[in-house]
């Protein structure tokens, strides 16, 4: 791991235990610089310290570099994630790399979404298209509302409605209705794609957005008074 990150590399039973011991360097009273779009459970864990009066913690746009830079002017740690979860955001690694070690602070990157296969924050590139040699299994669009985001989950059959990702199921979730992440756009969906094959998951994907669309049609036809097609077909 450490050869193909280009740097040392220490194992942890999870994500959060390698972020969280990142941050205990942080001394008590100390400032954060974090993204605000990030997990939740980093989102979670900063929020908890700030609020026991552990540390300071400046949530920024990373995709803003003139931001970030003048936010770590002070700080101890700056920690980024890209891309981001689930928003995918692309932050600029070199730039703020450098912003954060020229103002003195630790610097953390959460490479969960591109893997070291992708991208090395520890020998560092030119933003996303060049800082990325693919663009990774996890991505992120949005559908009309929440209720056509929740339909089109429902309708899946191949692909799993679940939180987790970079298994080697496909799983799909509408991330707004997570405690602490109503901030997102409502019909946001994040899709983490598995090892299936391509044609099932499109075919999955197809068929679901048809029918989600569908029940839309058909719902905006009922308010008119015109006649519908009848209820979707709900098999699966
Ligand atoms: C970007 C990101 N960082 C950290 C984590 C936490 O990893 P773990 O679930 O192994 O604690 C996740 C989990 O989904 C994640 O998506």
């Amino acid at each position: 791991m450490g050869q193909l990150e280009g740097g040392h590399a220490v194992a942890f039973s999870s994500g959060m235990a390698a972020i969280a011991a990142v941050l205990d360097l942080v001394p008590t009273g100390g400032r954060i610089v974090a993204p605000e779009d990030c997990y939740f459970g980093l989102g979670e864990l900063l929020a908890d310290a700030r609020q026991q009066g552990r540390w300071a913690v400046d949530r920024v746009d990373l995709t803003d570099t003139a931001s970030v830079r003048a936010a770590v002017t002070g700080a101890d740690l700056l920690w980024l994630e890209t891309p981001s979860n689930p928003l995918l955001d692309i932050a600029d690694l070199p730039a703020l790399c450098a912003a954060g070690r020229h103002a003195g602070a630790l610097v953390g990157v959460d490479n969960t979404f591109a893997t070291p296969l992708l991208q090395q924050p520890l020998t560092g590139h030119r933003t996303a298209a060049a800082q990325m040699t693919g663009f990774g299994a996890v991505l992120a669009f949005e559908v009309a509302d929440a209720p056509t985001a929740d339909r089109l989950c429902d309708a899946l059959a191949v692909i799993v409605h679940a939180t987790s990702l970079g298994g080697v199921e496909t799983t799909i979730e509408r991330r707004s209705k997570l405690a602490g992440q109503h901030h997102l756009p409502p019909g946001l969906l994040r899709l983490s794609v598995g090892c299936e094959h391509i044609n099932d998951l499109w075919n999955d994907l197809d068929s679901a957005l048809q029918r989600a669309g569908r029940i839309t049609s058909a719902a905006a036809l009922a308010e008119t008074g015109l006649p519908t097609s009848g209820p979707p077909d709900r098999r699966r």
